[in-house]
């Protein structure tokens, strides 16, 4: 299995066999039918085109309050569990003891993008966020730990997971665009990631 490093980001290319791929896929189908996609507004007012649902105690939000973890879906229902085939995704490639308690789904449909960000809603950045890539290529942009300066991206493709902790934790990053199409893993199209936080 090759790792590539860039910028203290470990990327796993091909980390996730097409079967497991696959098997990813169906958990998170349940999931979705238990706590449905949403499409949330940034503060400024705009929605986001990614639409997004999470699994654990806690689910990520953002609304002209701002961002931020909340402890149930906008419609009021519970989150669902993380399901056990993607936590042993984080016991694989992190080998530590605590579990994730947030799962975000993110769902990318055609045109969907991610601006530069960095993950900061969580109260201890000394666990790392791993990221889970399925279905669609994208685009994953990685600059700096402040705005601006120069960047570099790397295509992320179906069953490549990204490790972004120690130095890299605070790391501005996001997803330019996707290949729309590009993997036949989800018959309509789009890109899946999850990304698996501990929160508190
Ligand atoms: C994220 O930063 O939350 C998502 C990154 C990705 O979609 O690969
Ligand atoms: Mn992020």
């Amino acid at each position: 299995m090759t790792c590539l490093e860039m910028r203290g980001f470990q990327i796993w290319k091909g980390y996730l066999d097409v079967a497991t791929q696959e098997a990813v896929v169906a958990v998170v189908r349940q999931l979705v039918l238990a706590a449905p996609l949403f499409q949330p507004d940034t503060p400024y007012g705009r929605p986001m085109s990614v639409r997004m649902t999470s699994a654990g105690s806690f689910g990520w939000h953002s609304d002209q309050r701002g961002y931020r973890y909340i402890s149930r879906h906008p419609d009021g229902m519970e989150w669902p569990a993380i399901p056990k085939k993607i936590l042993a995704i984080w016991d694989r490639v992190t080998r530590l003891e605590r579990p994730p308690d947030c799962c975000l789904v993110n769902w990318y449909g055609e045109g969907a993008r991610m601006g530069l960000h960095q993950d900061r809603d969580e109260a201890d950045f000394s666990w790392p966020v791993v990221s889970v890539s399925l279905g669609d290529d994208g685009l994953f942009r990685i600059g700096n730990r402040t705005r601006g300066g120069k960047t570099e991206s790397v295509w992320l493709a179906s069953g490549d997971v990204v490790v972004m902790g120690g130095d890299a934790r605070l790391t501005y990053h996001g997803i330019d665009r996707i290949r729309f199409g590009s993997s036949r893993l989800l018959s309509r199209g789009g890109r899946l990631n999850l990304t698996l936080r501990v929160v508190t």
